[in-house]
C-alpha cells in the first residue's frame, strides 16, 4: 500500500550517507528518514562486491520492515554492488547515488573517478560517463571515520593518491559518500579542477520522483531516526563533529538484519 507519511530509509557502511541525508533534508524537509549505518562492518569498499550485495540486501530488507516507502542507497560501493537488481526486486522506489552525479559529469570534458577499491574496479560509473582516469583511495573512508578529515595527514593522503591525475582533468567525481568531507583537502591538492559529488543531485532526483508518483509527505516533521550496528556513542560523536545533530538513536544487532 503507498502510503506518503511512511518515512524514506538511507544507508550507508558509515557516517559517508550524512551527506546525502543533509542534501535530502533541505531538499524534503517535511519527509521523515531512518539512517542506517553499517558502522559494524565499515569499510565496505575493501571487501568482495558479493559480499556487499549481501549487506546492502539485509538492509534494505530491515528497513522495509521499518515501513518505509523509499530506499536511498547513500553509498557507492553498495549502489555499485547490488542496483540495479535491488530496485527491480523491491516494492518500493530505490535510489542508487552512481547515476545522479554521473550525470552531472557529463557537461565536463576530461572526467576522473576516486572512490573505494570496491567501486573503481566494479567499472559500475561507466555505465554512465566516460571516465578518463579512476582511482581507489581505501585510506579516505578511515580517515574520516576516525575524525581526521582536517588533519595534516589527509593532505598527505591526498597528495599520494592524486599525484598521478591528469593536468587537464576537468572534473572529478567524488565516488564515495565519505569524499565530501574531504573537499577542503582534494581541493588544495587539485586547485581548479570541479569536484562533483552525488548528494545534491541524488536528493533532486529523489525529490522528482516522489513527487510523481504521489508521495511526498503532507505532513512529516522532518525526523530522522539513527540505526547503527556499531557503537552508538561513537557514532554520535562522529555525527556531532560533522554537523549533524543526532537526536534519536539506535543500536541494532547485526542478528536483526
Ligand atoms: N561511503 C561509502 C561509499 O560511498 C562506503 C565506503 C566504505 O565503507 O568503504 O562507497
Amino acid at each position: 500500500m503507498k502510503d506518503p507519511r511512511r518515512p524514506i530509509g538511507v544507508f550507508d557502511s558509515g557516517v559517508g550517507g550524512l551527506t546525502v541525508l543533509s542534501a535530502l533534508r533541505r531538499a524534503l524537509p517535511q519527509e521523515d528518514f531512518f539512517y542506517f549505518g553499517d558502522t559494524a562492518r565499515v569499510p565496505y569498499g575493501s571487501k568482495p562486491l558479493s559480499m556487499v550485495r549481501r549487506f546492502a540486501w539485509e538492509i534494505a530488507g530491515f528497513l522495509l520492515r521499518q515501513g518505509v516507502k523509499a530506499i536511498v542507497v547513500a553509498c557507492n560501493t553498495a549502489s555499485s554492488a547490488a542496483l540495479p537488481d535491488l530496485a527491480e526486486d523491491l516494492s518500493v522506489p530505490v535510489f542508487g547515488v552512481l547515476e545522479p552525479v554521473a550525470k552531472a559529469a557529463r557537461g565536463y570534458g576530461k572526467v576522473g573517478l576516486i572512490g573505494t577499491q570496491a567501486t573503481v574496479e566494479s567499472r559500475a560509473y561507466e555505465r554512465y560517463v566516460e571516465v578518463s582516469w579512476a582511482k581507489a583511495c581505501p585510506l579516505f573512508v578511515p580517515l574520516v571515520e576516525e575524525g581526521l578529515w582536517d588533519d595534516p595527514v589527509a593532505l598527505l593522503v591526498a597528495r599520494h593518491y592524486l599525484e598521478d591525475a591528469p593536468q587537464d582533468l576537468e572534473a572529478l567525481i567524488l565516488g564515495c559518500t565519505h569524499y565530501p568531507f574531504l573537499k577542503g583537502t582534494l581541493a588544495r591538492v587539485l586547485p581548479g579542477v570541479r569536484l562533483l559529488d552525488s548528494a545534491e543531485a541524488t536528493a533532486e532526483e529523489v525529490a522528482r520522483t516522489l513527487r510523481r508518483e504521489g508521495l511526498l509527505n503532507p505532513e512529516g516533521q522532518g525526523r530522522v531516526v539513527h540505526l547503527v550496528t556499531g557503537d552508538p556513542e561513537s557514532y554520535r560523536n562522529l555525527a556531532e563533529r560533522l554537523g549533524v545533530k543526532v537526536e534519536e538513536l539506535k543500536q541494532v544487532s547485526l542478528e536483526e538484519l
